[in-house]
């Protein structure tokens, strides 16, 4: 792995490594003060699809400072001022966290109440249900906390023991647990759970060092990448695609994909879903989603948010928002004004363009209202005019900001088609602040493939009503073979390229070692649908678009 980090501090004679200086500004509920970081109840979990609670997703410090070499290390940390329960884990790299799951890495956790300390250790990803990845050991020691603490973790690659206050609470056999990074996640684990982290840090260990990954320089472009050739066929046109802190921010393979010349634009994957930005009600955190803009803008790409009103990934108490009553109704509705109002507020002159409503169509598992609609809690509260509503908030929220709708399937004519052209004429006779509509394009099954030619004539019908159009989400399943997938790429590509109004063109994912899903058991899957394999390798997708911009 190459290594990008400008600014390493290795240790140096019997001095102590701090760990505490800078680099956590972006961590989930966590605020940077004077006497230590204080850590808050946050609450993120992240739902099923179908509407069920699903895992915790603890904050942990991605885009900040970690430990480096440290295959083996002393590690000591002060925790006070416990309410609660507090949790401090180390892990030996960054989860893999989707919308409806989050891959637990390897990784060591020690949680504290007043009178317990429980050690937790998850050895890597078991072939177990996906939303419920259990440690692989647990082991609780009764023990009385006092106002600070001081905790010690001695990894030596086969064993590991940690003491709280010079009593040793375990000592585990952990071989290979951690490789080369430590990264450190801390949360407050139940509601109005807080503490306070006022000391973290390494006696000196040869060879191990502290980086600051927001020290990182930017990634060099080539002048082949997409993004690049793009740019002289049609000025101000953008190549993106949807991306995810993880990787962004540790994975160099992935993220010299992104930076270094491909693309122009982000989309924030699942970062800005409602479920990971407004976990409980009026309690915001913006932390991950920042930490993807500030990369971008050291890269120079320009990001678009995804996205502010859907029926899917909202938190729990979105979800049982009692619904009855017209009080009720209008509750929802300032719900969703508020959300939208915090949010483009909160990235206001740093996103550029955002999908106000996601997926407004109904799907195919739900029935649809009479106007084809989705039939969600936005939709049950206030009928279609919550799509009016949340494009009105978003513009006062930031006048600058281009507004889209996005939806899939809407490359094909029928039914989809028909609602949509329907619902975006009666907005612009209303005078909406809409500014265009995203076209997924994704391409999972037989029957998906797009016909660039109907996808042409349906970009034009929108340049006729005064929309643009952007290419948002797409993927290429390689059923038919990878050359029939480079085609329909490439295809898909091109026509958005040639129609003025198509003004960008963004794959959903960069590589497939992360295009993972949840099958009907609960299992992980892999898909090969982008345009670059899991080892990084280009796909004929790739080359074939790349060629076609020669
Ligand atoms: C995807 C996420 O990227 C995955 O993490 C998740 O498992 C499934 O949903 N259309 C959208 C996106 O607008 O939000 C969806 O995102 C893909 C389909």
């Amino acid at each position: 792995m190459s290594r990008r980090a400008s600014s390493e501090s290795a240790a140096v004679g019997s001095t102590q490594l701090s760990l505490m200086d800078s680099g956590w500004k972006y961590v989930p509920g966590v605020t940077p003060e004077t006497n230590g970081l204080h850590v808050a109840y946050l609450g993120r979990a992240i739902v099923q699809q179908d509407g069920n609670l699903g895992q915790p997703n603890p904050a942990i410090n991605i885009y900040g400072t970690h430990l480096r070499d440290a295959n083996s290390f002393t590690l000591s940390a002060t925790m006070k001022d416990i309410k609660g329960t507090a949790s401090l884990r180390l892990y030996g790299d960054v989860p893999v966290v989707q919308d409806e799951f989050r891959v637990e890495p390897k990784s060591l956790e020690l949680t504290l109440t007043s009178k317990s300390v429980t050690v937790s250790l998850w050895n890597g990803y078991k072939n177990q249900s996906l939303y419920k990845q259990l440690p692989t050991l647990t082991q609780t020691t009764a023990l009385q906390l006092q106002p600070s603490n001081v905790i010690t973790f001695q990894y030596q690659g086969k064993r590991t023991s940690m003491n709280v206050n010079g009593q040793q609470v375990a000592t585990l056999a952990t071989n290979g647990l951690f490789a080369s990074d430590v990264w450190f996640g801390m949360s407050a684990v139940n509601t109005g759970d807080s503490w306070v982290l006022s000391d973290l840090s390494a006696p000196a260990t040869p060879g191990v060092s502290v980086v600051n990954m927001q020290d990182m320089s930017a990634y060099v472009k080539t002048n082949h990448g997409l993004q690049a050739l793009a740019r002289h066929k049609r000025p101000g046109f953008l190549v993106g695609a949807a991306m995810t802190l993880g990787p962004a921010a540790t994975d160099t393979q992935y993220a010299a994909l992104a930076f270094g010349g491909n693309f122009g634009q982000l989309t924030t994957e699942n970062a800005l879903k409602w479920q990971f930005v407004e976990p409980q009600p009026n309690v915001f955190d913006f932390t991950e989603a920042d930490a993807l803009v500030a990369l971008a803008k050291k890269n120079g790409l320009v990001v678009h948010g995804h996205t502010l009103v859907f029926g899917e990934a909202n938190p729990k108490w979105v979800q049982d928002l009692p619904i009855a009553t017209v009080a009720d109704k209008e509750h929802i509705k300032q719900v969703m004004v508020n959300h939208i109002t915090q949010t483009v507020g909160h990235f206001k002159g740093k996103i550029a363009s955002w999908d106000v409503v996601n997926e407004p169509l109904a799907d195919f598992d739900a029935p649809a209202a009479a106007d084809g609609l989705r039939q969600h809690v936005w939709y049950k509260a206030m009928g279609a005019s919550y799509i009016a509503t949340a494009f009105t908030a978003a513009h006062q929220a930031d006048p600058g900001a281009k507004l889209y709708l996005n939806d899939f399937g809407l490359e094909e004519n029928g039914d989809r088609w028909v609602a949509l052209l329907r619902l975006v004429t009666q907005l612009k006779s209303q005078g909406v602040p809409i500014d265009g509509v995203g076209f997924e394009a994704h391409v999972y099954a037989i029957g998906d493939e797009i016909d660039p030619a109907i996808l042409r004539s349906h970009i034009q019908t929108l340049a006729g009503l005064g929309l643009a159009v952007r290419i948002s989400e797409m993927d290429v399943y390689d059923d038919n073979g990878t050359a029939a997938q480079a085609t329909q790429y490439a295809d898909v590509f091109n026509a958005c390229l040639s129609e003025p109004n198509c003004v960008s063109w963004s794959t959903w994912g960069i590589t497939d070692k992360y295009d993972m899903w949840q099958d009907d058991n609960n299992q992980m899957q892999y898909g090969q649908d982008l345009l670059w394999d899991a080892q990084a390798h280009p796909t004929p997708a790739y080359t074939k678009i790349q060629q076609s911009l020669l």
